[in-house]
Parts: structure tokens; sequence; C-alpha cells
């Protein structure tokens, strides 16, 4: 069964108690926090600070998601603030094992991440020490973009990758997921979609995971 991860950034920030809330109502179990640092990435959010004022109200997973330099200096200050897995970027880590292996260290999931235009084949060396993979379907840096087409035949490739090499890591999708292609994506080889605009640019948000599920259980479904 897939895993929905709602991404904070659309998240009403006014009131965002009432959106964790309402999400874990829902049914969700993971939220993704997606922090950028203007030099990565073209745009600001969310610092260890923000995980760690949340935390207290929620037993939800909590998805880390580094769009930002040096981000091995800051992987202790997300696990300590609470983060159950963290991702860094395959194309501005160049020690990526001592990151990831930072990261497991700390007692969280280690991920790494692709840009939409890195190939997978830049991770041969490196999916043993990881538990999961973020293919962006968006350049990173913003909610509601478009979503990159590119990544299906991507990520048909890595799930292929894992299957030949009897591997476990988990593939997860960032970036215009929506109801409209999510089955398209769980059939590729989906197990955690990320979905920030699809579920929070409308009211009410159970409605808009409901309608997320749907697509992703008719997808499992045709599969068998
Ligand atoms: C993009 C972020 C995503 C994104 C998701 O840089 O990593 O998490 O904001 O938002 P949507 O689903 O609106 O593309
Ligand atoms: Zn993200």
């Amino acid at each position: 069964m897939s895993i929905l991860a709602p991404s904070m950034i659309a998240a009403n920030w006014w009131n965002i108690s009432n959106d964790v809330q309402a999400l874990e109502n829902a049914g969700c179990s993971w939220l993704h926090f997606d922090a950028m640092d203007g030099n990565f990435v073209p745009n600001l959010t969310l610092g260890p600070m923000f995980l760690k004022a949340v935390r207290p109200y929620t037993k939800l997973h909590f998805d880390t998601h580094l769009m930002i330099d040096n981000a091995g200096t800051y992987i202790d200050d997300y696990v300590e603030a609470g983060a159950n897995s963290i991702s860094v970027h395959w194309e501005n880590n160049p020690h990526l094992q001592r990151v990831l292996t930072q990261i497991r260290d700390g007692g969280a999931m280690a991920g790494v991440v692709l840009n939409p235009a890195t190939p997978v084949n830049v991770l041969e060396a490196i999916l043993d020490d990881v538990d999961y993979v973020l293919l962006m379907s968006v350049n990173p840096g913003f909610s509601g973009q478009p979503f990159l087409p590119l990544v299906v035949p991507k990520m048909q490739r890595l799930a292929r990758m894992r299957q030949e090499r009897g591997l476990k890591f988990l593939i997860q999708v960032d970036g215009g997921v929506s109801a409209a292609n999510a089955g398209q994506l769980v059939r590729a080889g989906a197990d955690v979609l990320v979905c920030g605009s699809s579920i929070f640019n409308e009211r009410p948000l159970a409605e808009n995971v409901a309608q997320l599920n749907q697509s992703m259980a008719t997808a499992n479904a045709v599969e068998i």
C-alpha cells in the first residue's frame, strides 16, 4: 500500500495545528517538510525549529526533504527536532555516503533525492546505503508547479534496478502529484507520494486525501 505524504509547505500557516489534526483524522501517517535555504533553491522555508515546535503535538512520521547546501552540518539538528526520515540531494552532496550514514546513525531513515534532470544511474554505487530514493517531478523550490512526466521512465528504471539487486528501498515522488497522475505513479513503482497543492489548495482536506488514496488504491487493484 502506498503512502501519502502531505507537503506542509502548502498548508495554512496561520493555523497549522488545524491542518495537522485534519490530516491525522483523515488517516494520513506521514507529513513532508521542505527545507529550503535560498542557495540550492531560490526560496526560503523551514528550519529544524519548526519541526521541533510541531513535534510534541502529533505522532505522525516527519519526513524531511533538505534542499540546502552543507546538509551534513544540519542533520543532527533535524534528527534532534524529531525528523523520522531525512533526504538530501545528490546534486549538492559530494560526500553523500557520509551524510547518509550520519542520518542513519541518528536513527532516521536516509534518503537521496534526484532533480528531474539527473538520471537514476548516478545512484548505482549508493543504493545499498539508502532507505528511500526521492525522484523530483518538478524542479525544487516551489509548490504548485506542473508535473514533469519525464519522472515516469526514470521511476520505472529505478524500480527495475531495485528488483534486479533485491533491494528494499522505498521510491518517493514529489512535485505536481495529484489524483490525475497518482495511479500512474504507483504503477511505475512509487511507494510514497508527496502532495502539496493537491491536498491544501481546496478544502476540506479529508476529501482531497480520500480522492488521492482512491487513485492510489485503484492503481494497485489494476496491477493485480
Ligand atoms: C518542491 C517541494 C515539494 C512541493 C510539493 O520543491 O519539494 O514538496 O512543494 O508541492 P506540489 O505538490 O504543489 O508540487
Ligand atoms: Zn519536497
